[in-house]
């Protein structure tokens, strides 16, 4: 296939020729354009595969040659050149549909490989954007590694009695999962499934949460208020966390687990509950009985049925699988076209995954959103494997990198600010994010904002 046209967008003259020349020389059809409403024109007048702009050219910009070629409908990539430290541009400039952007002053080889893959990209006739997303495993679960189909097995046996049951793992493995797959496939399938998370809410109110209250039980509670064991009757109730259970209410959890009897906060008569009792934890809770944290009793009486998920790292034969599925549902949801090389599938195999299914999951979410369409490299992955476990006391501070300054911006962003839930997105701890936030201030500060 002949190679394609390339349309360069500059109002520096010396960049302008310095490129044409060199890309010339590689047998290249070059048209130039030194100022924006030039370079806009030959943008409508169509017919270039790849187009490299400068992000500020006089009134113009990159992002108004984003948004032509787009408006336009044009078959064509868009590479944009950027000043080093304009972060948020670039973030910008990647949320319009940027193919990829290079950072001036840079090498040309540089610039070749770029438009390398951009040529790549403009080739290839199996871009992956309709990928099937059937399901590969039990219900809304992914994978059949030997660990897994034990896993199906003991929630095909849960799901057929009424037993309470415990659900062990790592943060992120997929324990809520589980434990809907257990309601969905049991006799209490019809009724609600009503999740807690048992360490929100505190000693007293949690009584009044899970068991309701009647009329006067304290000053305010002008009438009777229905608990969450009301609300899910007749279906399961999911204790996430249980080993965050207050104390002072542990003895009451027992109660209901073993009598299946509650008392709503203010009442004087026993109600029987019709609920199943799921409950998972992340925590050991041998040892928190071991260290007087969580009751013996209500521990073994948790502890009859019960399924350990295993870490990811523990079941890398799912690791495919589950790839598939979060590139198609990130893909069809952005829209974008993204695959990863070989190398970089290696890397997807091969890594620790500390945030278990979660992480792979939100790292694939933000490499198809953030880095630029087409194949993506072992380098631009890793970049996006913030190490949630990294950072601590006595890391020297190293400086962000630009993916990782714009995949943070970003998340913070869409979350408003709110930094508990970015740090969850980004699968770091709040406090790694804060470090890393003072460091990109001061970053930013010593880096002149300069518009090339
Ligand atoms: N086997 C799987 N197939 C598909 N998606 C999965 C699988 N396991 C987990 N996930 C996804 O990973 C994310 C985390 O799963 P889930 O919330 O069930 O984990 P968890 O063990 O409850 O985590 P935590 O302990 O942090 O609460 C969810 O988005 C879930 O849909
Ligand atoms: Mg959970």
């Amino acid at each position: 296939m002949s190679k394609p046209s390339i349309l360069v967008i500059d109002d520096e003259e010396s960049i302008t020729s310095t490129i044409a020349t060199f890309l010339r020389a590689k047998g290249y059809d070059l048209t130039v354009a030194n100022d924006g409403e030039d370079g806009l024109q030959s943008v409508r007048d169509g017919g270039h595969g790849i187009i490299v702009s400068d992000i500020y050219i006089d009134r113009v910009t990159g992002l108004d040659v984003l948004d032509q070629v787009r408006r336009l409908g044009l078959d064509a990539v868009v590479i944009l050149m950027t000043a080093r430290g304009s972060v948020r541009t670039t973030v910008e400039a990647e949320m319009g549909g940027a193919f990829d952007y290079i950072a001036k002053p840079f090498e040309m080889r540089d610039l070749l490989s770029v438009i390398e893959r951009a040529e790549a990209y403009l080739t290839s006739s199996e871009a992956p954007s309709e990928l099937e997303t059937g399901t590969e495993g039990f219900g809304n679960m992914i994978g059949f590694s030997r660990p897994m189909v034990d896993v199906y097995k003991r929630i095909a046996r849960a799901a057929r009695s009424d037993e309470t049951v415990l659900i062990i793992g790592e943060t992120g493995v997929g324990k809520e999962l589980v434990a809907r797959a257990i309601h969905d496939h049991g006799a209490r399938a019809k009724a609600p499934f009503v999740p807690v998370d048992s360490g929100a809410v505190t000693g007293s109110l949690w009584e009044s949460e899970i068991f309701g209250s009647i009329r006067g039980a304290f000053t305010g509670a002008d009438r009777d208020r229905q608990g969450i064991i009301d609300s899910a009757r007749g279906g399961s109730v999911f204790f996430d966390e249980i080993g965050e259970t207050p104390l002072e209410v542990q003895p009451k959890l027992l109660r209901l687990l073993q009598e299946k009897e509650y008392r709503p906060v203010g009442s004087g008569m026993p109600k029987k509950a019709d609920v199943r009792i799921i409950a998972a934890t992340n925590r050991s809770l041998e040892t928190m009985v071991r260290e007087n944290k969580f009751r013996e009793d209500l521990f073994y009486r948790l502890n009859v049925l019960r399924i350990d998920v295993p870490p990811l790292r523990e079941r890398r034969s799912d690791i495919p699988f589950l790839v598939k599925r979060f590139l198609g549902e990130a893909t069809v949801a952005g829209q974008r076209r993204v695959w990863f090389s070989p190398e970089a599938e290696h890397l997807l195999n091969q890594f620790d995954w500390p945030g278990n299914v979660r992480q792979l999951r939100s790292t694939i979410q933000r490499v198809v959103a953030l880095a630029a369409v087409g194949q993506v490299s072992e380098e631009t992955l890793r970049s996006f494997l913030i190490d949630p476990l990294a950072e601590e006391e006595g890391e020297p501070a190293s400086e962000l990198s630009e993916v990782e300054r714009r995949q943070i911006l970003r998340v913070l962003r869409e979350t408003g600010g709110n930094k508990t839930k970015a740090a969850e997105i980004l699968g770091i701890q709040r406090r790694t994010l804060y470090k890393k936030l003072a460091r990109l201030e001061g970053q930013r500060d010593a880096e002149t904002e300069d518009r090339g």
